[in-house]
Parts: structure tokens; sequence; C-alpha cells
């Protein structure tokens, strides 16, 4: 990965869509998530480090809100562009980087993050992050790489190599959240890699 990566998700931003793995990835997270959340249309949702969208397209038609939201301003355009030529009326997008501003004054029922959290240094700030955005209660919804190598993004690479499924239990658990669980919803290949060669994604899903 680009050792800058704000400049690396600009840049793939108009052709992240055309990777199928990410597509399936997306829908196959969606998926899980419908089956372990009651979602519904009177709930409000934030998907955090949304890119283009993948994820929060696939939900939307089970929420009444979903606020997209990005710090890259490349995810965003792409995003932007996909949301003004669909049908749907429930989708907005928002500059958010919740490891430089200010927290929004919006609270949310439902929030996910699809592959996001490996970028983030701080996961328990992240965490209490989230919680305070949530309503008085609501699901977190977290889809991430299990511990791995460091083969996946390769060197270089200044995020997390992967989460420990407990570890983030014990962190989620600290911001306040209860009920978790985890389970396999994903796995990516990547068999040109020198080390390891597949990548199972978790899904986490919290209550508050
Ligand atoms: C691997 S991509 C995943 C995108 C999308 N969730 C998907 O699965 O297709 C990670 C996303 O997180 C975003 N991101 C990274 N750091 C962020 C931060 N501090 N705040 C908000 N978004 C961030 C990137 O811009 C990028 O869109």
């Amino acid at each position: 990965m680009n050792m800058n990566p704000s400049k690396h998700f600009d840049d793939s931003a108009a052709t992240w869509d055309s990777d199928p793995t990410k597509v399936t990835r997306a829908l196959a997270v969606a998926e899980e998530i419908r089956r372990r959340v009651p979602l519904g249309a009177q709930m409000t949702g934030l998907e955090y480090g949304c890119g283009t969208g993948l994820l929060g397209f696939a939900l939307q038609p089970y929420l009444g809100q979903i606020t997209l939201a990005d710090s890259s301003p490349g995810m965003l355009a792409t995003l932007e562009a996909k949301i003004a030529a669909s049908r749907a009326n429930n989708l907005r997008s928002t500059k958010l980087d919740l490891v430089a501003d200010p927290l929004p004054p919006e609270r949310y029922d439902f929030i996910c993050s699809l592959m996001t959290f490996h970028h983030i240094d701080d996961t328990s700030r992240l965490l209490r992050d989230l919680f305070t955005l949530m309503s008085a209660s609501g699901y977190l919804c977290v889809a991430d790489l299990d511990a791995e190598d460091g083969s996946f993004h390769g060197p270089g690479f200044t995020g997390h190599n992967g989460f420990d499924r407990r570890a983030l239990e014990r962190t989620a658990k600290d911001a306040g959240f209860r009920n978790i669980e985890f389970s396999t919803v994903f796995r990516i290949d990547k068999p040109e890699s020198p080390g390891q060669t597949e990548f199972p994604v978790f899904l986490m899903v919290a209550e508050k």
C-alpha cells in the first residue's frame, strides 16, 4: 500500500467498485448483518469509512436514513456521484475523520464499518467515539481482518495487521458495548502473497 493512505484511497476511488472481491465482500457482510441485527425503517444508520458506499448501499433498503462517512475526498466524490445516480433518497454522504475532527452532534441507532478499523491507530478511542455517536441503544457492526502476518498490505503499512478477536472484544467492552459476538463472514485470497495467502474477515456485532 502507498505510504500515504489518504492519497491511496483518493486515487483508488474511481476504480474501487470494479474489483469483484470488494463488491462480494460488502454483500456478504451486509447479508450477515441482516441475519444478525433487527434492522428497521425506524432506524438511522452511519457507515464509518464507507469508501464508495458498497456496504451502505446494500443496507439502505432496510434502514430509514443512512449517513455514509469517510475521510477521503476522492472516495466521497465517487460516492456522491453514485448517490446522485441512484433512486435511493435515504442516503447522505459526509466527510468525517474521527481521528482529527470533533464528534458531530448526530446520533445513530446502527453503526457499521468495513475494513476501516485497521487503518486507525487508536482502536480504543474509535470505539469510545462510536459508542458516543450511538443513540441510547443500538447496534455496532465492525467487519475487518483477523490477525494476520502483515502480508495483506505488505511492507511500509503502519496500521493494524488485523485484530485478535478476544482483544477487540475487551476493547469494545471497555468502551461500553455489550453482547459482543463474532462470526467469520468472508475470506480474501491473495495467492501471490509471499506469506499468508488467505485472510479471514470477521464481523463483530455489539450492542449499546
Ligand atoms: C479499505 S477501505 C474500505 C472502504 C469500504 N468500507 C469498503 O469496504 O469498500 C478503508 C476506508 O477507510 C477510510 N478511512 C481511513 N482512515 C479513515 C479515518 N480516519 N476516518 C474516516 N475514514 C477513514 C478510507 O478513506 C477508505 O475509504
